[in-house]
């Protein structure tokens, strides 16, 4: 089979260059997603060229005499300056997609050289991927790779919505937690940036994490930029916390919006501090932002969500809701030195 790998940079890349490009993404995406909507070019394009702060990022190709693009690899890690580097500095990211048509010769661990070569350069002694499909999990055990963590995107469709119990979760938690307000916001107020960012941070560790190494670390600062890769990226961040009556944050809930995609909403990070538990304010912030999306985004379809399978508490508020398991993802890690011994390089 013939081709070449080439790096590919989003920033330079031609109208023709992207043609090509979106033949292989959209043919890749259907194989994968039968059932979904293509993803929007221009959402694509915007995305791939916004970069990340402290974010080192790589892409290659692997494409053939006839300019036909058939296999793809991403590489991503962080550099020093932010405040979440310390943790996981030797931590790094990657993926690897190859045309359904094009699979099992070999093209995929030509690409694992390249992205390994980048890891060996930077000193990154760590490699975590996640898959969600069973080729791809395959593919990561041959190379000694390790389930760190079982996931699943779970999805819900707003025609299964029981409106009641929404709006009855948010008037008992109300009366349950009567000296508890809830708050918005779509840029985190100044007054409550380095509190929020701290509950933030602990939310996201809080969560079953298996024996996946990345941990959050995000102060005021980072917070701010990753704010505006957001916006950078297109998205409406909207975001619920309840406050305590002494003004203490203790919950929180957030989504992402794009109205180039608007029959989704991407529900994110839901977290309440511990010694705030087992008041209901989870159900009360989820069923709160329900309602919200019901109310603002007429044209959803679909809440996607995605959530460690051990998340108990998270998957029981969810299920209650009506989300129900779309596709299993595998968290995988492996050691830099373990797969370059295996790839002989
Ligand atoms: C995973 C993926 C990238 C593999 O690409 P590929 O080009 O087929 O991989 P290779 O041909 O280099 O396979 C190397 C070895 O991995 C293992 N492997 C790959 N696919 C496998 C499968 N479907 N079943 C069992 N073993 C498999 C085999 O041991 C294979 O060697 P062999 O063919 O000599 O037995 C491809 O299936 C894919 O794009 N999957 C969807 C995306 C994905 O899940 N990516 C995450 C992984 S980074």
């Amino acid at each position: 089979m013939e081709y070449e790998i080439n790096e590919f940079d989003p920033q330079k890349a031609t109208d023709e260059f992207w043609e090509i490009y979106f033949e292989f993404t959209e043919t890749n995406f259907r194989y994968h997603n039968p059932d979904d909507p293509l993803p929007n070019r221009e959402v694509v394009i915007q995305r791939q060229k916004t970069e990340i702060p402290y974010y080192h990022v790589k892409r290659w190709l692997a494409i053939t005499p006839e300019n036909k693009v058939i296999a793809w690899a991403g590489f991503g890690a962080g550099v020093e300056g932010s405040s979440d580097y310390e943790e996981n500095k030797h931590l790094c990211n990657m993926n690897i997609a190859v045309l359904a048509d094009y699979v099992r010769k070999g093209i995929g661990t030509d690409l694992l050289k390249r992205v390994v070569q980048e890891a060996q350069i930077l000193g990154k002694t760590t490699m975590e991927v996640s898959t969600d499909t069973d080729p791809g999990r395959a593919f990561l055990e041959h190379f000694g790779a390790q389930l760190a963590i079982e996931a699943a995107e779970n999805r819900l469709d707003l025609e299964d919505i029981d409106w009641d119990l929404m709006q009855s979760w948010v008037d008992e938690s109300s009366k349950r937690a009567e000296e508890v307000t809830i708050e918005s916001f779509y840029e985190c107020p100044e007054e409550i940036l380095e509190e929020y960012s701290e509950l933030y941070t602990e939310a996201l560790n809080m969560q079953p994490l298996g024996d996946t190494e990345h941990r959050a670390n995000i102060d005021g600062k980072l917070r701010r930029e990753l704010e505006q890769v957001l916006k950078d990226r297109g998205f409406t961040n909207y975001t619920l916390i309840s406050r305590e009556k002494d003004g203490k944050i203790s919950g929180l809930t957030e989504i992402l919006y794009d109205s180039r995609e608007s029959y989704k909403i991407l529900q994110e990070l839901t977290g309440v501090r511990p010694e705030f538990r087992g008041r209901g304010l989870g159900k009360w912030l989820k069923g709160k932002m329900i309602l919200h999306i019901r109310d603002n985004y007429p044209d959803v379809e679909v809440i996607i969500t995605g959530n460690a399978e051990a998340n108990s508490p998270m998957n029981s508020i969810n299920e209650r809701m009506g989300f129900k398991k779309h596709k299993a993802a595998g968290s995988y890690k492996v050691l830099t030195e373990d797969i370059t011994k295996r790839l002989e390089i």
